[in-house]
């Protein structure tokens, strides 16, 4: 008798076609492997996006001519590295991190990538962070990466559009965790907190934005992008 795949085998499937594009499409790449050796080798969570996640953060930032990018949450840097190499000479990257550990591994990091003039890694909580870059009228960046925790994301968007113009690019990580986000009763704070997000997003007429839901090599999980269309 035939059986419908088992969720393990799904997620084998899913995680084999990564592979697949990743050797279709990703060359070796020397330095992300050295920056997950090097985060795998501090302890560090291996939950940085996956590579062709990474491209994806890339050409986006590439394809918005972006020259000023806000990182919320840094780990070892992988994704701060794909999002560094989409600026030119003279752009900036400024990504926050909690952890001093975390940042230290990324500074390494993005120095080893050739990053380390246009990358900064601000360490503590990122709501203080993104309060005083407020504070300090921080130029409008061109993107914003949020990655940080998933608690904190409605105070991440909140400090990201005060931090853009219009045509900014937010991009959020985990907006879809296997699924749980569609539950409204969940007690899950993490993922209240990306329902609280996207609250906010579907009542701010200044964003147009989207939702795609991803498998692979990060299991069932998603990102979402919105548009900053009118002045903040
Ligand atoms: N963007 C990274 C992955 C980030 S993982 C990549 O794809 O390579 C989430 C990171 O957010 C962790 O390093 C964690 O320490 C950090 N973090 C958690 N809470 C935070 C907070 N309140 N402020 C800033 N960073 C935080
Ligand atoms: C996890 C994955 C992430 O991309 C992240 O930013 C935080 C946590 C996870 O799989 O637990
Ligand atoms: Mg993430």
């Amino acid at each position: 008798m035939t059986q419908r795949p088992s969720p393990a085998d799904d997620l084998a499937r899913w995680t084999t076609v990564d592979r697949y594009y990743e050797d279709a499409l990703a060359p070796e790449d020397p330095v992300l492997e050295e920056t997950l050796r090097t985060s795998h080798a501090a302890g560090l969570p291996e939950i940085q996006v996956s590579p062709l996640q990474g491209r994806l953060l890339h050409l986006l930032a590439r394809a918005v001519g972006a020259r000023r990018i806000l990182e919320v949450g840094t780990l070892g840097g992988y994704s701060a590295i794909w999002l560094g190499r989409a600026l030119p000479p003279d752009g900036r990257l400024l990504s926050l991190e909690l952890e001093p550990r975390h940042a230290e591994v990324a500074r390494a990091n993005l120095a080893r990538a050739g990053l380390a003039e246009r990358a900064e890694v601000r360490v503590g909580p990122a709501a203080e962070s993104l309060t005083a870059l407020r504070r300090a009228s921080t130029p409008a960046f061109d993107v914003v990466f949020i990655d940080a925790d998933k608690v904190g994301y409605p105070e991440y968007l909140e400090g990201a559009i005060a931090l853009s113009r219009r045509g900014t690019l937010i991009v959020a990580d985990n907006v879809v965790r296997r699924g749980d986000v569609a539950d409204a009763s969940s007690s899950d704070a993490q993922v209240q907190g990306v329902r609280r997000m996207n609250e906010r997003i579907a009542h701010d007429p200044r964003l147009f934005a989207t939702a795609i839901q991803t498998v692979g090599s990060k299991g069932y999980d998603g990102f979402s992008a919105a548009l900053v269309v009118a002045d903040p």
